[in-house]
């Protein structure tokens, strides 16, 4: 126990994104079915002292950031006690990072006692400004509560913010600009996602994807784009506007993947290890966790899912499979 995580390509794991709920409260279209999934039973969840004593172990082995996703994570009741008892967790190298990736419904209720419970950094998804096209899009009309609660971590002071947004041709790849433009009015950064086979219908297509080079070309009618470099594991690449200090990100994991680099790890909501997005294997802690095994057995386990990383994603292989699960109960 407290090797460190090291695949077989070297690469050195500190990053670990924890999965509180397949449930959300939108229904966006590229990652859910319109009447959502089969919800996870409540019983197969990890409970918050599972998930601490796994983050516990990762922290002993070198994780150094841990990210709260979903579904929507702020959709767990007792989100303000996970983030305090993550936070206070020592690694080897002193306190461990906590981060969370949100819809922002309701972020603003619940931020105060967030940031008070130590966390650090806040991702916030926004795909459109438009109301109609949120609705659609969503299957929800709550475009005015995700503005609220991106206000609301703008007014916070809690920085890097940063603002996601998956480019989608015919829906959202006439905004760019304007969502540039309405991060830079928050305080925030915005980031453009290349959308991903992670759709609950399977019904994606490359060849209809809006491409990390055309994201590109639609910013620089507006801005310089300058490259910051130092990018380390980071999925996005960022860019400097007119000079900075304001920047943009462009997360391009399907024609540039940044698998070379990629230090992830993955805790679903029911407790499986996951190696990658893409990957077709899952490490199960449950019936460890629930049997009382030891932390050597835990730790173990952590570090064979390890072993099992593959160099890439091959969604351009024509043997890819896209994962069973949908992003949602796979946690973004
Ligand atoms: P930072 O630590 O702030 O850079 O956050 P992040 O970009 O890692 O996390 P966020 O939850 O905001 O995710 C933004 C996008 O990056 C989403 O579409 C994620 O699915 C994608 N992403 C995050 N980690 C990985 C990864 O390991 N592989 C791939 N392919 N995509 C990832
Ligand atoms: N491809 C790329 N990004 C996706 N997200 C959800 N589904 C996909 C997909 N198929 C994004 C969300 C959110 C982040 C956690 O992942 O929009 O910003
Ligand atoms: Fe919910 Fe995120 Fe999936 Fe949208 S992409 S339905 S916000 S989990």
């Amino acid at each position: 126990p407290g090797a460190p995580l090291v695949d077989r390509f070297g690469r050195v794991h500190r990053d670990l994104r924890i999965s509180l709920t397949d449930r959300c409260s939108l229904r966006c279209t590229y990652c859910m079915p319109e009447q959502g999934n089969e919800w996870l039973a409540r019983t197969s969840i990890l409970s918050t002292d599972e998930i601490v004593r796994v983050a516990r172990l990762a922290a002993a082995s070198g994780i150094t950031t841990f990210r709260l996703t979903g579904g929507e994570p702020l959709l767990r009741a007792d989100i303000v006690d996970v983030v305090r008892r993550i936070a206070a967790i020592a690694g080897p190298d002193g306190p461990v990072e906590v981060a969370l990736t949100t819809n922002g419904i309701r972020l603003g209720e619940v931020l105060p006692d967030l940031i008070d419970a130590g966390l650090d950094r806040l991702n916030i998804s926004i795909d459109t400004l438009d109301r109609d096209r949120f609705r659609e899009l969503t299957r929800r009309d709550r475009l005015d509560d995700v503005v609220e609660g991106i206000a609301a971590a703008s007014a916070s002071g809690l920085r890097p913010l940063k603002l996601n947004a998956v480019a989608m041709r015919g829906v959202n790849d006439h905004e760019l600009v304007d969502l540039v433009a309405f991060a830079l009015d928050h305080g925030a950064e915005m980031r453009f996602i290349e959308q991903m086979p992670l759709d609950a219908g399977h019904t994606w297509d490359r060849a209809r994807m809006v491409t990390r080079d055309e994201i590109l070309s639609a910013l620089s009618e507006r801005w310089s784009l300058e490259p910051v470099p130092g990018r380390g594991g980071a999925p996005a690449e960022r860019f400097l506007l007119d000079g900075g200090p304001a920047a943009v990100g462009v997360i391009a994991s399907v024609t540039a993947p940044f698998c070379g680099a990629c230090d992830r790890l993955r805790l679903t909501a029911d407790g499986q290890l996951r190696n990658c997005l893409f990957s077709n294997d899952e490490y199960d802690l449950m019936p460890l966790l629930r049997a009382g095994a030891d932390d050597v057995a835990l730790d173990a386990l952590l570090h064979d899912c390890i072993a099992g990383k593959l160099p890439g994603h091959a969604i351009d292989d024509p043997s890819f499979l896209q994962p069973a699960r949908g992003m949602n109960a796979i946690g973004g």
